[in-house]
């Protein structure tokens, strides 16, 4: 039985994953020595084969990716979590971007803002902001950025699951079979996805939500902390699901939608 986790990696890079994939098959599965407390911590809790498959294959894929370099653009909250992924999976931080003019030439993370967000023009990104129009006017300026996409290494994700570039996936965040995730989308902390979901782009799925299985979620909505939506649900796009929503019918495009069972509240422009 195979039970190696499949990660994403950039198409340039596959033939070095295959060759980490062929190493793995040959080296014995347990190096535990090699993985610091924070791996030992995690086998405590979770004795099963698979987990140690993917801590093993996350401590080579760090040693795989060391030292490469990535700009973070926007320092507020959000970015601190995205770079607790990015110190556990062994990318180096070179420059820091944010629009805010009281940010600049203030430290973050020991290096200062370099400027706005505009002057970043070439190189590996991420984009650190939450909001999700901001994320997409990001992307759709700077079109000569290689976007990374990134995944906490305590995310459980099928194999048989679509991400696209600049999407960053939280800690616990749980993604089931047949999900398809957009580019530039956030699935934040312990967010589960069940089967068959269509998240589009600029998708923000907060904390602590569940999606049942078939949920189809249009470009940039957010569905909000601690939310449930029903099977097969669609939900329009750019609109906005309230915290601890209860979804249970289709929801309209540029919309804000409170309670349970949830009703759009008001409407905006797109
Ligand atoms: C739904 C939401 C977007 C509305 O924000 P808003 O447009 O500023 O709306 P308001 O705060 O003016 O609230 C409008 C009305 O809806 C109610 N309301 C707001 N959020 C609600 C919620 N989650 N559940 C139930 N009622 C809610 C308010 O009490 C208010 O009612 P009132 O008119 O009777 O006084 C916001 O309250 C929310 O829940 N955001 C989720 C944020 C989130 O999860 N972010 C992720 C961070 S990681």
């Amino acid at each position: 039985m195979r039970l190696i986790r499949v990660f994403f990696v950039p198409a340039e890079d596959s033939d070095a994953l295959v060759q980490i994939l062929n190493d793995i098959v040959l080296m014995p599965p347990l190096k535990l020595q090699e993985m610091g407390m924070r791996g030992k911590e995690w086998l405590m809790n979770n004795r099963s084969w698979d987990v140690i498959a993917n801590i093993y294959m996350d401590s080579l894929l760090k040693l795989y990716i060391k030292n490469r370099d990535v700009c973070l653009l926007g320092i507020g909250g959000h970015s601190k979590v995205i770079v607790e992924i990015l110190n556990l999976k062994g990318y180096k931080l070179q420059g820091l971007y944010d629009d805010n003019l009281i940010t600049h030439n203030q430290e973050f993370c020991g290096l200062k803002v370099s400027g706005p967000i505009n002057s970043f023009e070439s190189g590996s990104g991420v984009i650190a902001i939450g909001d999700n129009k901001i994320r997409k006017n990001i992307n759709n300026r700077l079109i000569k950025v290689n976007w990374e996409t990134l995944i906490h290494p305590s995310a459980i994700i099928s194999k048989d699951v679509e991400i696209g570039e600049g999407t960053v996936i939280m800690a616990g965040a749980i993604i089931q079979p047949g999900v398809k995730i957009g580019k530039h989308c956030i699935i934040n902390t312990g967010a589960c996805i069940d089967h068959d979901c269509q998240i589009n782009d600029y998708v923000h799925i907060a904390p602590n939500t569940s999606l049942a299985g078939g949920v189809n979620v249009g470009e940039g909505t957010l569905i909000g902390i601690g939310s449930s939506i029903i099977p097969n649900i669609k939900i329009g796009q750019w609109s906005k699901i309230g915290a601890g929503c209860v979804v249970i019918n289709d929801q309209p495009d540029n919309c804000t939608v409170v309670g349970s069972p949830a009703k759009p509240i008001k409407f905006h422009n797109e």
